[in-house]
């Protein structure tokens, strides 16, 4: 059901690359609560041409961009504004990427050339898109900034590796960056984490199904779906939540305040 919460909005939505995406359960939902956008993502994830079909049922335009280059998001937020019309009042970091994680590298044996790339491409591009969308003045007053993140930012899991430390960064550039431009311009700033969820970066990661299986057991709700957390990003897209910023909000079906669940305890008593 749609509510017109984004109704004359116009977005920026990074990190559709197929319909397992939380960015593309996003760009749905968005299209279905009346906002104009952008899809970007790596010009290498254009190659797969399954956003071809996201952008048609959406009636957005794509503009290729890797995250990691200032350049290249220069590119992104100049054409936004001009194919949309006038200036952001979304933008959703949902991008991340770990080559260590990829080639199977624990924590002891990161390999620091690609540990620089995640923490490029999953934190500094968030800071990155900031920065550029400030020195452009792209977003409207009372903008909202999302980026998505997981709760190894908090606590150790140790297959998440490098990963952790990037998402520690994400939420930290959330909060500088809320600072920043909540003075300037009003806009908000915050990070979602969210339940591990069943997509091509989640799947990606050592023992991705049974740490699902945990989280599931040990929330009461049970793990938060890719669609659920893209509701989640509606609302903070939304007039709504004018007043919530610099914030790690967790979107995990009570995952993050819960010590153990009966159904933990009884896997013990097998
Ligand atoms: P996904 O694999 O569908 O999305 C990741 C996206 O990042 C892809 O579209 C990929 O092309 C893009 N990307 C990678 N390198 C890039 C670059 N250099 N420039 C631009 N885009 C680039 O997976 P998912 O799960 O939808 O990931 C979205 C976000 O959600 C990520 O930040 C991820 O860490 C976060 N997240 C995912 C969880 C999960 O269990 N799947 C849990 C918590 C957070």
């Amino acid at each position: 059901m749609a509510y017109n919460l984004l109704k004359g909005k116009r977005g920026i939505i990074s990190g559709a690359l197929d319909e397992n995406s939380i960015a593309w359960h996003v760009a749905e939902k968005a299209h279905a609560e009346g906002a104009t956008f952008t899809l970007t993502n790596a010009p290498i994830a254009m190659r797969m041409g399954k956003i071809n079909d996201l952008a048609k049922a959406c009636n957005a335009e794509i503009i290729p961009a890797d995250a990691t280059s200032v350049e290249e998001l220069e590119n992104l937020f100049s054409k936004s504004t001009e194919i949309l019309g006038g200036k952001i009042d979304f933008v959703l970091h949902s991008i991340g990427m770990s080559p260590n994680i990829r080639k199977g590298k624990s924590y002891g044996e990161l390999n620091y050339d690609w540990y620089q790339k995640s923490i490029d491409i999953s934190a500094l591009s968030f800071h990155k898109m900031m920065h550029v969308a400030e020195k452009q003045d792209a977003l409207n007053e009372w903008a909202s900034i999302v980026g998505l993140s997981y709760i190894a930012a908090q606590r150790t899991y140790p297959f998440y590796t490098d990963m952790a430390d990037a998402k520690a960064v994400l939420e930290s550039i959330a909060r500088g960056y809320g600072y920043r431009l909540g003075k300037a311009k009003n806009v908000r700033v915050n990070t979602i984490s969210q339940s591990p969820t069943k997509t091509t970066a989640g799947s990606g990661i050592d023992g991705f199904q049974s740490f699902y299986d945990f989280a599931d057991k040990q929330s009461p709700l049970g793990n938060a779906p890719a669609g659920a957390c893209a509701d989640y990003c509606i609302s903070l897209f939304s007039d709504l939540t004018r007043m919530v910023t610099m914030q790690n909000l967790y979107h995990d079906g009570g995952y993050s305040s819960t010590g153990i669940s009966e159904e933990v305890i009884e896997m013990f008593n097998k």
